[in-house]
C-alpha cells in the first residue's frame, strides 16, 4: 500500500464565536499543545479558524464572527501554537473546502444527517433560530458535518484532536472518505481518527453540564485576575461545608476542586488532601489565584499580540496562503478521480 501516509497530518478547528475558555483549555487545547510539542520531521499541524461553520448558526451576526477571528487567533498564538510545522488559517480563505463540500454532499443522505447526535442536540438547543418544530432549520446547519468532513479531508488529515462531542463528525468524515474512494476508485482520502483528550470535562460555573460562552458560565483564558476572582466568587457550590471530589453526587464543588487540581498539575484527590478543612470562601480565593497564576504568562503574551491586530491578520493571511497550496493539490486529485478535470 504505497499511498498510505505514515506521517501525522493533524487538523483541528475552532469556531470563532468567542474567546477560548478553561473548558477548551483543559478539554482540548492541552492535547493540541502536547501534539504540537511532539511533531516529528514530516508531521504537520493545521489549526483552522472555522468561520464558515460559525456562520451556520450565526449567519445573522457576521460582525461577531469577524471580531472573534482575532480573539481566537490570539488565544492560539499566545499558547505558543506557532512554528514551521504549524499552520493557523481561516476556513473561508480556502474555497476548495466549499467546493469539496458540494461534491461530498452527493455522498451523504439527508437521513444520515438527521441522525447525527451532536447536530440533533444543537438543533434542539437552537429553537430560537430553527423553530420549535425545526420548521426553520437550514440546509447549511443540517449539512455542516459534510463541510467539516471537507475541512478535514481537504488536508488529508489523519489525526483530529477534539472533544467527545465531535466524535460523530469524525465518524461521518470516515464514511464519506470510504464512499468517495470506493465510488471514484481512488485512494485520495485517508481514514482520519479522533484523538480524545484524557482530561475530565469541565462543567459551567453555574453547574450547567457544559462550560460555554453562550451560557455565560465560563472563565476565559484572557480574563484578568480580578475577573477570575469575581466569577469564582459567584460560582455555584452546594450546601455542604467540606471540600470533596465526588463529581457524581457533588458536581459543582467537585468541578471547582478539579479546576484547582488542573491549574496545579495535580490529581483531584491530591488537591482534596491539600485543601482539607478549608472553608468554601477561602478555597474560592485560593482557587482564583491558582487559575490566575497558571495563566499569567499566557495573559501577558496575549495582551501583546492583541495590541497589534495587523500583525495577527498578516500571520493568518500567510497561514491561509500555505493551506491553500495543500488544498488545491488535493482538489486536483479529486477532480481527476471525479472525471471533472477539464
Ligand atoms: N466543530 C468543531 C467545534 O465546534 C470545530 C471544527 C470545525 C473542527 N472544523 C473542524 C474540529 C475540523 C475538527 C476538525 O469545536
Amino acid at each position: 500500500m504505497e499511498n498510505i501516509a505514515t506521517n501525522k497530518i493533524i487538523l483541528t478547528g475552532d469556531r470563532p464565536t468567542g474567546p477560548l475558555h478553561l473548558g477548551h483549555y483543559f478539554g482540548s487545547l492541552k492535547t493540541r499543545l502536547a501534539l504540537a510539542q511532539n511533531l516529528q520531521p514530516n508531521d504537520h499541524l493545521f489549526i483552522m479558524l472555522a468561520d464558515v461553520q460559525a456562520l451556520t448558526d450565526n449567519f445573522e451576526n457576521p460582525d461577531k464572527v469577524r471580531a472573534n477571528i482575532l480573539e481566537v487567533a490570539a488565544d492560539n498564538l499566545a499558547l505558543g501554537l506557532t512554528g514551521p510545522q504549524i499552520t493557523l488559517f481561516i476556513q473561508s480563505e480556502i474555497p476548495a473546502i466549499a467546493e469539496l463540500t458540494v461534491f461530498f454532499s452527493n455522498l451523504v443522505t439527508i437521513n444520515r444527517l438527521k441522525r447525527n447526535p451532536t447536530v440533533k442536540t444543537e438543533i434542539e438547543q437552537k429553537k430560537h433560530l430553527f423553530g420549535e418544530y425545526q420548521e426553520s432549520l437550514t440546509y447549511g446547519f443540517l449539512g455542516y458535518p459534510i463541510s467539516q468532513a471537507a475541512d478535514i479531508l481537504t488536508f488529508k488529515a489523519n489525526i483530529i484532536p477534539v472533544g467527545e462531542d465531535q466524535l460523530p463528525m469524525i465518524e461521518q468524515t470516515r464514511e464519506i472518505a470510504v464512499r468517495f474512494n470506493r465510488i471514484y476508485q481512488s485512494q485520495v482520502f485517508p481514514s482520519p481518527q479522533a484523538q480524545l483528550s484524557s482530561a475530565p470535562r469541565i462543567i459551567g460555573l453555574d453547574g450547567n453540564a457544559k462550560m460555554s460562552k453562550s451560557l455565560d458560565n465560563a472563565i476565559y483564558l484572557k480574563d484578568s485576575p480580578e475577573q477570575i476572582l469575581a466569577k469564582i466568587k459567584v460560582a455555584k457550590t452546594d450546601s455542604g461545608s467540606t471540600l470533596e471530589y465526588d463529581p457524581t453526587n457533588r458536581p459543582e464543588i467537585s468541578n471547582l476542586v478539579l479546576l484547582y487540581a488542573l491549574s496545579q498539575n495535580i490529581e483531584p484527590m491530591e488537591a482534596v488532601k491539600k485543601l482539607t478543612r478549608m472553608k468554601y470562601g477561602e478555597f474560592k480565593t485560593v482557587l482564583a489565584t491558582s487559575i490566575s497564576d497558571h495563566l499569567a504568562k499566557f495573559r501577558q503574551k496575549r495582551a501583546e499580540l492583541i495590541a497589534n491586530p495587523e500583525k495577527i491578520m498578516s500571520l493568518l493571511k500567510a497561514g491561509s496562503k500555505q493551506a491553500l497550496l495543500v488544498a488545491n493539490k488535493t482538489m486536483d486529485e479529486v477532480r481527476m478521480a471525479m472525471k471533472i478535470d477539464y
